[in-house]
């Protein structure tokens, strides 16, 4: 492994973690508010999907998920045992729901199965992630609503034990320097939530694709409420993420149709590999910020509502690599947020065009009769070489009542080093996004997948 390798698996590391410790205000106030109790919306910020890192800082506490990154980067035996498949032929296509209804959480929920025979879990789908975890039978704290992985039905689950060099040699775990304890590390997730699992391997079932011996962690504890209840699938670019752990297999190429938030359905799809993905779609470059190696940035170049031209000096949407800056596609935050400037000029243009009077919303600031929705501008998001124009249903959310329609976007919150733009889940309803790193390249199309 080359230095550039390990520094890369470093700052994912870093990365994987800090993503899932940063708490926004607007958490803890919008989960404690009662009179929120009539709104569809309050799944959507209810979940407080954590995103804007700032800067990592190297800690200590970081080397249990640059071990694991090693550890899978490592697996010899997966990868050659994936790369002796035949070449791809068919359509891998992995239904994808909105939790919502699945498992009332705000999130999208992907259909896989672990373990042998396959136990059935719906794991939130998050590109920004780079591991994977899981609830585990007999775990203290896990909800009690839904299925937890029962390891000890599974014929190919293996733990991994502390004394295993891969778990050792993380200066952050202390193993006992007898007996053999498992491989154990703890995680924050959404600010308010943390757990403790146990690093395991077991065969992951993708659509027909049966992926051997991919590592996760099987949650033993969980405090706090903000843990997907049947865990979480890393789709990000680090080295523990489903697409590293598959090594070639699936040559870098995935791509998902979210359906609408509100739908029933496992109607959307996570699409692996590049058979089947759309031929004719309008792509953008990929960038890549060797700080921020798991996440998928691309460079927004322009806001338009309605007619308009939003006016945002351009340094403020400049990708850059040192600061963190930039724009970045994200599955796993529910909300699309820009830093602060550029939230408010977009919407101050989007009042000038919609009759007030204007109120407050949770996180939303830009909510105004529903009667007067059918004057509320599109907007559109320009990439470098591709133009997005947001369905209406991408850019507004309705009140249950449906007497009220707000603008579903908000500033970044400024209580973290706020440098970037998320384009969050409630954006990407009802479009195919492709993320096709062989080619550094991100495309957007429009397709129905309610
Ligand atoms: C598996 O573990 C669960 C919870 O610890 C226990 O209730 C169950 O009996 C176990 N099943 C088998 C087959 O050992
Ligand atoms: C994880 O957290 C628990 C509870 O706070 C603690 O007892 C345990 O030592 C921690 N384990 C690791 C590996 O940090
Ligand atoms: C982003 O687009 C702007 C405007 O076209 C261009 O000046 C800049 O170089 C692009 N940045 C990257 C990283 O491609």
């Amino acid at each position: 492994m080359d230095l550039s390798t390990i520094f890369a698996f470093f700052f994912g590391a870093l990365l994987l973690v800090l993503r899932t410790t940063i708490a926004f205000d607007s958490c803890a106030s919008s989960k404690s508010k009662p009179d929120n109790a009539d709104l569809s919306l309050i799944p959507i910020y209810g979940k407080c999907s954590p995103f804007t890192p700032p800067i990592p800082k190297p800690s200590s506490s970081y080397s249990w998920a640059n071990t694991v990154s090693n550890m899978a980067s490592k697996d010899q035996e997966r990868l050659t045992y994936l790369s002796s498949l035949v070449a791809q032929k068919t359509v891998i296509k992995v239904p994808i729901a909105s939790g919502q209804h699945v498992l009332n959480i705000g999130n999208y929920v992907a259909q896989v199965k672990l373990g042998t025979p396959g136990q059935l879990m719906f794991m939130v789908l998050d590109t920004s992630n780079d591991a994977a975890w899981v609830p585990c039978s007999g775990c203290t704290g896990c909800s009690s609503s839904t299925a937890v992985f029962a390891p000890n039905t599974s014929s190919t689950y293996q733990s991994l034990l502390c004394s295993m060099p891969e778990c050792t040699q993380a200066s952050g775990l202390s193993c006992p320097a007898v007996g053999s304890s498992p491989c154990l590390f703890n995680q924050s997730y959404g600010g308010d939530s943390s757990f403790s699992a146990t690093l395991s391997r077991d065969s992951l079932t993708l659509a027909t694709d049966v992926i051997p011996n991919f590592a996760f962690g099987c949650i033993n504890t969980i405090s706090g409420g903000s843990v997907p209840p049947q865990g979480l699938l890393g789709l990000g670019r680090g080295a523990m993420s489903v697409m590293s752990q598959c090594g070639s297999h699936y040559s870098g190429v995935f791509s998902y149709c979210l359906p609408s938030f509100k739908s029933y359905y496992f109607s959307g799809s996570l699409r692996l590999g590049p058979v089947g993905q759309p031929k004719t779609i309008r792509t953008t470059p990929l960038l890549r910020n060797p700080h921020r190696p798991s996440l998928y940035y691309v460079n927004l170049t322009g806001i338009r509502v309605g007619r308009v031209n939003v006016p945002v000096p351009s340094e403020l949407l400049a990708f850059d690599p040192n600061s963190g800056a930039g724009t970045i596609i994200d599955s796993g935050t529910v909300i699309t947020r820009f830093v602060e400037p550029i939230y408010n000029a977009i919407r101050d243009e989007f009042r000038k065009q919609v009759k007030g009077p204007f109120t407050s919303l949770g996180a939303f600031d830009t909510c105004f009769s529903g009667g007067n929705e059918d004057i509320a501008p599109a907007i559109t998001f320009h990439f470098t070489g591709m133009d997005l124009m947001l369905p209406m249903e991408n850019s507004l959310i309705h009140s249950s009542a449906g007497s009220l329609a707000c603008l579903a976007m908000a500033a970044a919150p400024n209580n973290v080093n706020s440098v970037l733009n998320v384009i969050a889940n409630l954006q990407q309803q009802n479009l195919r996004i492709l993320f096709d790193t062989a080619n550094s390249r991100v495309g957007i199309g429009r397709e129905l997948c309610n």
